[in-house]
């Protein structure tokens, strides 16, 4: 049976209201800050400029599918933009209405940052792989954290929160709507490479009854990148689920705040654009919180503090704002296999696996599906490597946005680590490149991220626990912390990481 989807209110948020606390942002680090705040007896206010997507749509279904963008798939955008763009030759992309849709392709100069708008953040649109980084590679993810209590406790609690499980191993090896990824391990082991599964939050069970046709399809219909319909443990059916029913937490969807600014009588005065489905503001608030959590993702939150102490809204904050940010490496490629090595026209769109070769080459690549319903010959990865480029966000007054100095250039090295894999294997095999997943004659997928991290960094932008500098009672507690790479997918980083500061933050300040 499918999990039922908690309706997280649509609260009101009148103009003038005194807060305690009022998080920025419903995606991993606003969840379980909002979840464990609550839990301590603290009332919680959280605005997402997002939709609450809990209605269904004319379809009958919340979610578009992935084969299919409609209104519902794009972030106020009248044509898609999709992180595969071509196939055959054939551009992919297609008009839409302008909406306030599920997944965001934010265009900086370099790059394309593909994010989750809504309640629950990226947890929406993202391939649930619930990735707990190898213990020795963590010093480098997290120089300043202490490892023995992230492994002992906080990686531990994220993965129970998040409702992290495992494909059953049997099942795997016979399900067709995996043989995508056996044939990608197939490979890996021929070319001598550590093949590892990785944990996924998707119902397993789910999709085992989706496999026999009991239960409505969502990862074996292709759901992933507008949303699932059914089947994955989304932020809504987990932290956010637990943090509503304490009775101490309200969200405000559609909700975008664009101010945050010392009070003059103590706390935080808070400016909020009311948006409709246009992304048309109908209505500006103000309210004052005493304390102030960004959790508004990577971008999000890089981009509010950039231009709060470029303007003087917050004038205290450090030199260090809007550096560090980096991209996890992203780098994806398609390989073209041989006519008697067919991946499979059904494919599950959770993967389950990736092939490990930090140490040797500085990459790991996930075996990631290509849903498209039809058997295309492919293999499709997802490479997650250790690109040393970070960039910058600045103000730009005269232009009035926040800009990001990444240059697309910066890729070539993640080019050069995940070609120590599939050079590899493309000679062991006898295979090639293909060239029309991402434009004509054009092998890598170098030009977006799926993965931002960083750009106000723990221990150099806050202290060690993600206090702004500056100004108390401002936090930051998401993705913007990482200083640009985890070496796996990383939101169980970002949630453990959360986790960790919360409790102390608790302790000491509340
Ligand atoms: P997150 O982005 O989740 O949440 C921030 C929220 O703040 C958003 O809902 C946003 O709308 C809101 N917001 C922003 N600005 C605001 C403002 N001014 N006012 C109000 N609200 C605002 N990771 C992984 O580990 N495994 C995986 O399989 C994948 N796969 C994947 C696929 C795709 C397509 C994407 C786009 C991403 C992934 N990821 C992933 C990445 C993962 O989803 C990402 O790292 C986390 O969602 C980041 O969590 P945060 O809490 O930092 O922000």
């Amino acid at each position: 049976m499918a999990l039922p989807v908690p309706s997280v209110s649509a609260a009101p948020l009148p103009p003038g209201t005194r807060l305690p606390v009022l998080v920025i942002g419903t995606g991993y680090g606003g969840s379980v800050a909002a979840l464990r705040l609550a839990q301590a007896g603290v009332d919680v206010h959280m605005v997402e400029m997002g939709m609450s997507w809990d209605t269904p749509g004319p379809d009958g279904r919340v979610f578009a599918n992935t084969t299919r963008p409609d209104y519902r798939s794009f972030w106020l955008r009248t044509r898609t933009k999709q992180p595969l763009s071509n196939f055959l030759g054939f551009p992919l992309d297609k008009d839409i209405p302008r909406y306030t849709g599920v997944l965001d392709a934010e265009e900086f100069g370099g790059i394309t940052v593909y994010q989750g708008r809504g309640v629950g953040g990226g947890s929406l649109v993202n391939g649930g792989m619930a990735v707990t980084p190898r213990r020795e590679n963590f010093g480098a993810v997290l120089p300043t954290v202490n490892a023995d209590e992230m492994y002992e406790v906080y990686y531990p609690r994220a993965n129970a929160g998040l409702g992290v499980n495992q494909v059953d191993p049997d099942w795997w090896e016979s399900a067709p709507c995996y043989q995508y990824a056996r044939v990608g391990r197939k490979h890996a082991r021929r070319s001598g490479f550590p093949f590892v599964f990785v944990p996924n939050v998707y119902d397993w069970d789910y999709m085992e009854r989706e496999a026999t046709g009991a239960v409505p399809k969502s990862a074996l219909a292709g759901e992933v990148l507008y949303g699932n319909n059914h089947g994955k443990k989304t932020l809504r059916k987990t932290y956010l689920a637990e943090a509503e029913a304490t009775g101490r937490v309200s969200v405000s969807a559609l909700h975008k705040v664009t101010s945050v600014a010392p009070a003059p009588g103590g706390g935080y005065t808070v400016l909020i654009d009311e948006l409709d489905t246009t992304g048309a503001t109908t209505a500006t608030k103000s309210v004052t919180a005493d304390r102030v959590f960004f959790a508004a993702g990577s971008i999000g939150t890089s981009k509010l503090l950039t231009r709060l102490k470029a303007t003087g809204a917050l004038p205290g904050l450090n030199g260090e704002i809007g550096k560090g940010w980096g991209d996890n490496g992203n780098v994806m490629c398609g390989r073209a296999n041989h006519l008697w090595d067919p991946t499979g026209k059904l494919q599950s769109s959770m993967p389950t696996a990736g092939i490990d070769n930090w140490e040797a080459g500085g990459a790991f690549a996930e075996v990631a599906p290509l849903p498209t319903g039809i058997e295309t010959y492919a293999s499709f990865y997802l490479s997650i490597t250790k690109n040393p480029h970070r960039a910058e966000f600045t103000w730009n007054a005269a232009a009035g946005r926040v800009e990001l100095n990444w240059q697309t250039a910066w890729k070539q090295p993640s080019i050069d680590m995940a070609k120590t894999i599939f050079d590899k294997i493309n000679a062991k095999e006898g295979t090639i490149y293909r060239t029309d997943f991402f434009g004509f004659y054009k092998i890598w997928g170098d030009h977006l991220t799926y993965h931002p991290l960083g750009g106000a960094v723990l221990g150099r932008a806050t202290d060690n626990y993600g206090r702004l500098h500056g100004h108390p009672g401002l936090y930051v507690i998401d993705g913007a912390l990482i200083p640009g790479n985890t070496s796996v997918n990383p939101f169980v980083t970002i949630t453990a990481l959360a986790e960790r500061n919360i409790e102390t933050i608790i302790a000491a300040d509340l």
